[in-house]
Formats: C-alpha cells, structure tokens, sequence
C-alpha cells in the first residue's frame, strides 16, 4: 500500500489510504516471440489485473460479505490461455473493437462510400472483426491510480475508414474501477468500444451465474433476428422475461418459452437505457445472495449488451483449473446498440475528424 501524503493548509500530514499500487511482470508470450505484460493495481478494497494483449481485464479481486477476497472474473494464467481459443473466441474480459457487437453482412456507408468488414459470426461482423482489438498488443502505461492503454489502429484496418487512436484508462477509485475511453479518427469512421469481461459474482469457476440476482434500468430492449441483429428498433420489455426492472435471478425466466431467448440460447441482447445517452446513469446491478457481492455498472453509454454466457461450452480451462460451461459468466458490455451503422434510428456511433469520442463505465462492488 502506498500512502501519499499530504499537507494541509494546518500543515497536519493526512494520509489518503485508497490510493492504488501498481505493478508490471511478464504474462507470457504470442506465437510471433512477442513479450506480453500484466499490470497489477491493488488498493484497500480491489485487486485489479490488466494484460496489454486486448488491453484485457484478467483478474478483479473484491470482498465478499465476509470481508474475504476473491476473484469475480473469467480468464487464464497467462497470454498463452487467450491465443489458444483460436477463432472460438471468448472474448474474456477484452476491449472490444473497432465496432463492438454486430454489423450486418459487415456492411455500411458513410459519405456515400461502401465499406466491407470481414465476416466472422453466421454472415455478420461480430467484435470488429476477426483480427479485433482483443487480439492485438496495446501500450501500456503506468498512472498514479491505475494504467493507461493505448492502440492505434491502421486506415483501412478490419476494413474501417480512418486511423483510430484509442486510449483506456482503467483507474481504482476505492471499491470501484473505472474505464475511460477516448478515440480520435483522421477520417470520418464508426466507433464502439466497450469491455467484455464475464463476471460470476460467487467466484471465477464456481459455477453458474442463473441465480445472481439482475436489474436493468431500462424499459426497452432491442430484438433480433436469428444473426443476433436488432429488428424492428427499441421494443418495451413490459411483460416479458427482458423486464429486469425488478431484481430477477438470471435463471428465473432464461428456459421460458419466448422467441427470441431461444434464438440467442439465453440472453444476448442490448437494452435501451433508461437515462441518457452520453449522461452517467444507472445501467445494472447484480446481487449474489451467496457470497453477498453486489456489482452496479453505471455509464455514460446509451446501451448494454447483457450476455448470460450461453456459447461457453465447457471446452475452456481457465484461472482455476475449472472449466467454463454455459452460463459460467454473465456479461455487461456497456455500449451503442448492435448494428447502429445501418440503423439511423439508433444513438450515432460516427466519429470524424476533430471530434474526441468519449465515454466512461463505472463497476463499483459492495456487499449486502
Ligand atoms: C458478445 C456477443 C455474443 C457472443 C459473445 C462472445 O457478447 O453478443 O453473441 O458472441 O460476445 O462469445
């Protein structure tokens, strides 16, 4: 713990205790030789580890109602676990982009001009692409409270328009990490970055998430058809299994007779937040009656994706030594709704010269 120190206009020194730690050692090799590192920031409350290969969260350690630590993510030991997914990627705990979630047929225009992403998800783009930003090295850098990572992604790069800067900043902030993003684009280009980190509040590899207790501060929902593509724009979740208004356990209502859980296999959709986009405002909150930890998302985003796991197949080994199975994770991806290129309707996801996109997610744990 390092504690900083300050004078006052007294001249009394008071300690500021929260203030985080942070560490860098080696995570492991690519296949190329390329050297991969994790940053670890831990203050009074959080354990927070960060590897630069998709500028991904590895680990995030909370108390418990008991006061004891643990582990609330899914993810491997090294860089290693992450490459060997192959094209059956997870995404465990990444940045993804350039265009978080879906683009249909991997199409769209802007100022007139066609553009083609590669497919990677039954004919659609999924996650910007095959080679997204969770499968490349960011920059690391090293911040009094947390770290910084950085990406510049290439004109032309998985088929987008304009050199994209990237920055994400994950900072602590007592019991709470904050991520920061920010993009600048030299030409006009669509962005939506957002971090994809399965959490299972009872502990990584303790089983399922189907009796964590959900709530979405939203009223509407984006259906969609069979590709996992919104269809027929915000629809109200009034009297549906998508109604999360009030705390539900994710299990409750997932094996309900309803269209469009069956076509996701579970729960795989954006919902339409309540308060406004680019405004902080309540997205989640998810209690564990086991373990008593609760998580509350709040963001600046107008969406989130929440995923309740159901393509994890039991063929993943991670941290532990278990196995990830359907449902081992639940998802929070704050973000813009899926396939908002094509969909005019929708919050704009355009980012052009001279603009700085940005936005903030807030995952703070307590207990109860
Ligand atoms: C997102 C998608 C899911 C799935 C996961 C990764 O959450 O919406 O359909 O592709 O990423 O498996």
């Amino acid at each position: 713990m390092l504690l900083t120190t300050m004078m006052t206009t007294f001249g009394v020194h008071a300690a500021v205790a929260d203030t985080a730690t942070v560490t860098k050692a080696g995570f492991g090799k690519l296949p190329d030789g390329t050297a991969i590192d994790i940053y670890t920031l831990k203050n009074a409350d959080l354990e927070l580890r960060i590897t630069n290969y998709g500028a991904r969260i590895v680990s995030l350690e909370t108390q418990d109602r008991a006061g004891k630590m643990g582990d609330v993510v899914l993810g491997y030991n090294s860089v290693e676990g992450y490459v060997a997914e192959g094209a059956a990627k997870t995404y465990f705990g990444a940045i993804v982009g350039r265009y978080g979630n879906r683009i249909r047929g991997g199409k769209f225009t802007i100022d007139g001009k066609a553009y083609q992403i590669p497919l990677n998800n039954n004919g659609n783009a999924l996650h910007g692409g095959p080679h997204g930003f969770d499968d490349r090295v960011w920059t690391g850098k090293e911040l009094p409270d947390g770290v910084e990572m950085s990406l510049v992604s290439k004109d032309g790069d998985m088929g987008f328009p304009g050199t994209l800067t990237v920055h994400v900043r994950y900072t602590l902030v007592g019991s709470a990490l904050h991520i920061d993003y920010q993009a600048t684009t030299d030409k006009d280009t669509v962005v939506n970055l957002t971090n994809h980190s399965y959490f299972n509040l009872s502990g990584d590899g303790s089983g399922t998430i189907l009796g964590e207790v959900l709530q979405i501060d939203a009223d509407g929902y984006t259906p969609v058809d069979a590709g996992l593509i919104p269809v027929g724009g915000v629809q109200p979740v009034a009297g549906t299994p998508f109604d999360f208004n009030k705390p539900t356990a994710i299990g409750a209502r997932i094996n309900d007779a309803n269209e469009q859980l069956k076509l996701a296999g579970g729960y795989d959709h954006n919902w339409a937040l309540n308060g406004k986009n680019g405004v902080m405002k309540l997205a989640a909150r998810v209690y564990d009656p086991q373990s008593g930890r609760v998580l509350t998302v709040r963001t600046t985003q107008p969406g989130v994706q929440f995923y309740s796991g159901n393509f994890l197949d039991g063929s993943y080994k991670g941290k532990t030594g278990a196995t990830y199975a359907k449902y081992a994770g639940f998802c929070l991806e704050t973000q813009h709704y899926p396939d908002s290129p094509n969909q005019p309707a929708f919050p704009s996801t355009e980012l052009k010269p001279g603009q700085t996109m940005r936005s903030q997610t807030v995952f703070a744990f307590s207990v109860r």
